[in-house]
């Protein structure tokens, strides 16, 4: 483990974030709010809601150049770097940036392998008997699509690489999954992410997504939140990146809560220490509750999007210690603070959203908004325009999250902040934190 730089124990230090969405402006929020920041420095200053609270990076970021940024780092004394999106883990940034002067936040290249090489994680889950999907996995087409037509059931079929959280199709037909076989190993929809294939049994049951923080050796789970993946009302139409999201989940018992605890989230922890990995930063288990027990549908490697939003909304304790004390091992010595009071955030997508969302659509409303108790709005998918607008970039626009004493309450609030914010083609389901909350 990298020693932690003496200074950054305790007293101000400077900041670099890594990531420019919804899940990166929830951490920027909560970083300015840290008595600790000196400067918070971004990468993804196009983001408004970022830009509005850190200074740019203004060097290139890609792994190819990291010496530029690891130069950036030292000439501006930052000392904790925090990694928001699973691209810059897989590529292995915090193996680069991590040092004797800085602590990154975030775990190594080859622990972000849990959440970028789906076939991996399931070789690790079997070897931790982890409850999770019976899966294969293929590199050849034809016996992919001999292995979907020998089932009896439709299975799921998943792209092994990273594929922004779209690889994953759940087929009504066994049909549909050789389609969806052919379209990820022959006409490489997801380019070489989809080359390797994990096939797996399908289950049912609710979701739930339980993150943990994790220092290396103590764990801290996080309360327990609910993602909507897919576009429309009730569960229905295309999965997306994630529509909204709400924090608690009443769906867990605390009974569940320690089984995911004792039988998923320390034993995979366990097995990467078996493997010499040791783990540091968010883990995430994207669960179903099925009826033989909770199963694990995926691992992440960071903060879920848009989960952080709701849990950062929650958080009453210092990030920056919070950060700190899991870079250096010392997570045991803290105690962490959450609002009593439930959040729910709501995505307001791009029409087009997930196929070809449509971007420079200008957005009212944005202050307004804001300004409601308990609300904040935060940037995702949005560019200022030369003329100073705020304009649509991407497809999920916003993550509109609030507070409030009920989930109804907090409900209640986020979707008055979303009727307020207007744009062309502004897509959102009305049922998040309904069921569940
Ligand atoms: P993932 O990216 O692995 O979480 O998958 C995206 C979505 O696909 C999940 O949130 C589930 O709704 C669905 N899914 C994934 N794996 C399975 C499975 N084995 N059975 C049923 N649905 C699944
Ligand atoms: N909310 C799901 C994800 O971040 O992958």
């Amino acid at each position: 483990m990298t020693p932690t730089p003496g200074r950054a124990r305790s007293g101000k230090i400077n900041v670099l974030l890594i990531g420019g969405g919804g899940r990166e402006h929830a951490l920027a929020l909560k970083l300015a709010q840290s008595p600790r920041l000196g400067t918070l420095y971004a990468t993804h200053p196009e983001n408004p809601g970022i830009a509005a609270l850190s200074t740019p990076v203004d060097v290139p970021v890609s792994i190819r150049e990291i010496y530029r940024l690891q130069q950036f780092i030292a000439k501006k004394d930052i000392s904790l770097v925090v990694i928001g999106p699973e691209d810059p883990l897989n590529e292995g940034y915090a193996d680069k940036l991590a040092d004797e002067h800085t602590m990154v936040f975030g775990p190594v290249r080859q622990a972000a392998q849990l959440e970028g090489d789906k076939a991996w994680a399931k070789h690790m889950m079997k070897a931790a008997s982890i409850p999770t999907a019976e899966a294969r996995v293929f590199t050849d087409h034809a016996q992919a699509v001999e292995y979907v037509r020998s089932r009896q059931q439709p299975p799921v079929v998943k792209a092994a690489g990273l594929a922004k959280g779209k690889g994953v199709i759940v087929p009504a037909t066994v049909d549909e999954a050789v389609d969806a076989v052919g379209r990820m190993m022959l006409k490489r929809e997801f380019g070489d992410a989809g080359l390797k294939v994990v096939i797996e049994e399908r289950l049912a049951g609710p979701e739930v997504s339980v993150l943990a923080i994790v220092d290396g050796k103590s764990l801290l789970v996080l309360p327990p939140c609910q993602d909507h993946k897919r576009l429309l009302d009730g569960d229905k139409g295309p999965n997306t990146g994630g529509m909204g999201a709400f924090c608690p989940t009443t769906t867990l018992s605390e009974a569940t809560m320690a089984q995911i605890e004792g039988e998923v989230l320390v034993p995979i922890i366990d097995a990467l220490r078996r493997e010499g990995i040791e783990y540091r930063g968010v883990l995430y288990a994207g669960l179903m509750l099925t009826h033989a027990g909770p199963k694990v549908l995926e691992f992440n490697t960071r903060f879920g999007d848009p989960e952080c939003q709701p849990l950062m909304a929650r958080l009453r304790s210092d990030l920056i210690d919070l950060l700190v004390a899991t870079c250096s091992g010392t997570l045991d010595q803290i105690e962490v603070a959450w609002d009593a009071r439930p959040a729910c955030c709501v995505v307001l997508a791009s029409e087009g959203y997930p196929d070809k969302p449509k971007t420079g659509v200008p957005i009212m409303g944005l202050e307004e908004a804001a300004a409601m108790p308990d609300v904040q709005v935060l940037h995702a998918g949005t560019r200022r325009a030369p003329n100073g607008q705020i304009v649509t970039a991407g497809g999920r626009v916003l993550s509109v999250t609030a507070l409030g004493d009920t989930m109804e309450e907090a409900r209640k609030r986020a979707y008055a902040a979303c009727d307020t914010i207007v744009f062309a083609g502004k897509q959102f389901r009305s049922d998040i934190g309904l069921k569940g909350g």
